[in-house]
């Protein structure tokens, strides 16, 4: 690897360990204001200390996140659809590679839809944007399916669209946990995070399925909902940046998050 590509990589994923807590803060490019995310710089602003990068669209970088941080962008750039459109998967690419580089990001973020009517073009998206960051040393980041495509959460379906991505050239997935998921970490040769997912049922279920990621081999995550529509998002995400960078069981983690949740009241 290339040394400013390499370089790009560390600052993501931490070279102490290999791992990284990526905040995800881009739902808004298809879901619109959700909960807790209506203004999304309150939001993202008390986590930032927090993250190791910030996956981000570019309104919301411009118009929400001071420029004063040192905290590698993870840049969407890909979109067009919408939550109330005929077709999640129906996406193309809304950024320029020049206006990433403009942005000063440290990589690029487009999603994937295998197994569905858009399957050969977003995985086109994907191959041409790589084409494209390769010249400039800047690392693409795979999202496989979210929405509707979440119905085939499983170990043969994951590994699939985790595969094609990495055999695409995508340097790092994001995907989601499942059983069977070390299956799906073995079989693909870049470093896969894990998204959270729509908001789970409590704090612990969050931090076990985080743990249990990384013990299958995940390098980290790349959550949103589950941490700041948490009441209690500071102490979420610390809890996770235990289990990520600090071998903390989820149970431990969770003492953890009940501790700081305490000391916040
Ligand atoms: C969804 O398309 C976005 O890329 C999110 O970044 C992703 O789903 C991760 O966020 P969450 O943990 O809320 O699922």
């Amino acid at each position: 690897m290339d040394w400013g590509m390499q370089n790009r990589m560390n600052r993501i994923f931490k070279p102490q360990d290999g791992r990284t807590v990526m905040l995800a803060v881009d739902h808004g490019y298809f879901l619109g204001p959700i909960s807790r995310m209506e203004e999304p710089g309150k939001t993202i602003e008390p986590l930032i200390p927090y993250a190791d990068s910030l996956m981000i669209t570019r309104g919301v970088l411009r118009n929400c996140v001071e420029t004063k941080y040192d905290i590698p962008i993870v840049l969407r750039v890909s979109g067009g659809n919408s939550i109330i459109g005929k077709d999640l998967s129906n996406e193309g690419i809304t950024v320029s590679m020049q206006d990433a580089l403009r942005l000063n990001v440290c990589a690029v973020a487009l999603s994937i839809y295998v197994g569905t009517d858009h399957e050969h073009q977003t995985l086109i998206n994907l191959a041409n944007f790589i084409n494209e960051a390769e010249n400039y040393g800047i690392p693409v980041l795979a999202v496989t399916a979210v929405g509707r495509e979440l119905e085939k959460r499983d170990a043969k379906y994951l590994s699939l669209s985790c595969r094609i991505a990495a055999e695409l050239g995508a340097h790092m997935v994001k995907t989601y946990y499942c059983e069977d998921f070390e299956k799906v970490v073995k079989s693909c040769p870049v470093p896969i995070v894990i998204a959270g997912g729509p908001k789970l049922k409590s704090e612990f279920d969050v931090l076990e399925m985080a743990y249990n990621a990384v013990s299958c081999g995940a390098k980290g995550v790349d959550m949103g909902r589950n941490i700041w529509q948490s009441h209690w998002p500071v102490p979420m995400i610390s809890a996770i940046r235990h289990i990520v960078h600090e071998k903390f069981t989820a149970k431990k983690a969770f003492n953890l998050f009940q501790y700081l949740k305490h000391k916040r009241k």
